[in-house]
Formats: C-alpha cells, sequence, structure tokens
C-alpha cells in the first residue's frame, strides 16, 4: 500500500475520469428517484496542489493545470466540473468522493471506501459536511459486492484502483463480472492503467466475457516522460444513452489543451 494519490491528483488521467464521472452523476439526476454510488477505491477526497507531493511530479500542471481557464459555451457536464473544481478554491482539487457528494441531492447516497488508515482518516474530514455520504476503511472489491444491489435499484459504482499489485487488473475483472450480475442495471466506472494495448483490451473483453449488454471505453494517451503514466483507460458498463455523444464533444474541446488523444470506443451495444 505505498500508492498516494496526492502524487496524481488532477494530471490528465483524473480530469478524463471526473469528468466521466460529472457526466454520469449529471444523467442520476434528470430522475427524480434516488440513486446511490459506491466508490470502490476513495482516496481522501481533497489534494493540496501546492503541496508537497503534487509538487514533485507537477503532474496537475497538464492536466486541470491546462483546463482552469476554459470559459464560454462548453457541454454542461464540463461546466460543473469546472465549477466544482473553481468553487473548491485555487490550488486544491477535489477527488471522487467531493466530486460525487457536492452533486448528491438529500435522497442520494454516497459509501466512500479506502483502505488505507491515513488516507481514510482525511477522507471521513471531507465527507463529514455531507449528511448523504459514509465513508468506509475496508477494501473496496470486497464491500462493492456486499453493497450491491443498493437499495435504491439505481447507482453508480466507480472503481479506481492503485494498480499496485500484480493482480490488480483480474481482481478487478472478477469484481467488475460479480457486481454487474447482481445489479445489472448499474452504471459502472472502471479506471485502469494502460502499459499496453493488448493487456487492456484482454481485460476489458475478460469483463465482457461476463455476458454484458451496453458498454464502451475511453482511452487517453499524453507524451510523457518514460517511466511516467502515457496513458489510461476508462471503462463503462451501461453507460447512460447520450454520454458517448457528450463525451465526444468534451473530449474535442480537452483532447488540445492536454495535448492528448481521447478514444471513444463502443465494445458492445452501439447506441
Ligand atoms: C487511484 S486512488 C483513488 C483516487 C480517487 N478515486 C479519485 O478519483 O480521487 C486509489 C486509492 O485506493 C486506495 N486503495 C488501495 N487498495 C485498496 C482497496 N483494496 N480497497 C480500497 N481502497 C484501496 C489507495 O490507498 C488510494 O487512495
Amino acid at each position: 500500500m505505498n500508492y498516494r494519490h496526492g502524487y496524481h491528483a488532477g494530471n490528465f488521467a483524473d480530469v478524463v475520469k471526473h469528468l466521466a464521472l460529472v457526466a454520469i452523476l449529471l444523467h442520476l439526476r434528470k430522475k427524480d428517484t434516488a440513486f446511490t454510488v459506491v466508490d470502490s477505491h476513495a482516496g481522501r477526497g481533497i489534494y493540496d496542489l501546492s503541496g508537497q507531493q503534487a509538487c514533485k511530479t507537477a503532474e496537475a500542471k497538464n492536466g486541470i493545470g491546462q483546463l482552469a481557464e476554459l470559459s464560454g459555451d462548453m457541454p454542461q457536464a464540463l461546466a460543473s466540473y469546472l465549477s466544482l473544481v473553481r468553487e473548491i478554491g485555487r490550488g486544491q482539487y477535489p477527488g471522487s468522493p467531493l466530486v460525487i457528494a457536492k452533486l448528491l441531492r438529500a435522497r442520494d447516497r454516497l459509501i466512500a471506501i479506502e483502505k488505507h488508515p491515513e488516507e481514510f482518516a482525511i477522507l471521513q474530514q471531507t465527507l463529514g459536511p455531507f449528511r448523504q455520504a459514509v465513508a468506509e476503511c475496508g477494501d473496496g472489491y470486497a464491500r462493492t459486492l456486499k453493497l450491491v444491489p443498493p437499495t435504491s435499484r439505481r447507482g453508480l459504482v466507480l472503481i479506481d484502483p492503485p494498480f499496485e499489485s500484480q493482480d490488480e487488473f483480474s481482481v478487478l475483472a472478477r469484481t467488475v463480472r460479480e457486481a454487474a450480475r447482481k445489479f445489472a442495471t448499474g452504471i459502472y466506472l472502471v479506471w485502469y492503467a494502460m502499459k499496453s494495448q493488448a493487456e487492456a483490451d484482454a481485460f476489458c473483453g475478460e469483463v465482457l466475457a461476463g455476458g454484458l449488454a451496453k458498454a464502451m471505453t475511453i482511452e487517453t494517451a499524453i507524451s510523457a516522460a518514460p517511466g511516467k503514466l502515457a496513458r489510461a483507460g476508462l471503462l463503462i458498463v451501461n453507460p447512460p444513452y447520450g454520454f458517448a455523444a457528450v463525451f465526444h464533444d468534451i473530449g474535442a474541446l480537452i483532447a488540445p489543451l492536454l495535448q492528448a488523444s481521447i478514444k471513444c470506443t463502443w465494445l458492445i451495444g452501439e447506441e
């Protein structure tokens, strides 16, 4: 458990992941009925971009740093994400549980799980003001399988592991398959590191073999120094109707700013 997200908060991969997260949450808010979000690998919820960890890598500079001044006409999810980041304050960046908590209505719920005790302690403080959110210290994979299906029967599972262990891809694939079997109508947003396209394709293939009806990927690539993360993927199971079109428009706006290529691909069930 050496991974600390503080070194990577606000980088290109965080920006794309959090934009997808906001787009899905805005969709869930369109209906009056309550929804539940499970954030299996939550982190601490807020990051100091002027702190020692962020300054050491300066990854946020080529991520949120490139978008901070963006204005004018833009898709609602991008506008909501930027206003949320600006509201947090200069030099701070929201992690996924804070992004989610800020977009919940009184009837919605968030369960955010974090295994590392120090990160968990800060997560608890971050979520303290939000009555609809609860932080748990534990294993996000095991808890996810216990928490689905939620009683609301509508919702999102975000799985964003650190990719520290050798078997992360296989545990991740097993968990997504099993969760999607138990909660087939749930939306799943799954982040994966991309050391090679073949490994990423094998992972998506393994999840798909569980028998999904609708799934797509968003894969982002930047040019990065050797040894640094240059490619990251998102697997979205049951993307909401219209999500792909929204993300296509967001990608067209942000890709040049991030100096990235952002590729959306339907794996199954194209709209
Ligand atoms: C990539 S970071 C999460 C970032 C966060 N989702 C965000 O977008 O702001 C992964 C986190 O998972 C935590 N972690 C590692 N193994 C875990 C496990 N088995 N269950 C829950 N959390 C775990 C790490 O301590 C780290 O904080």
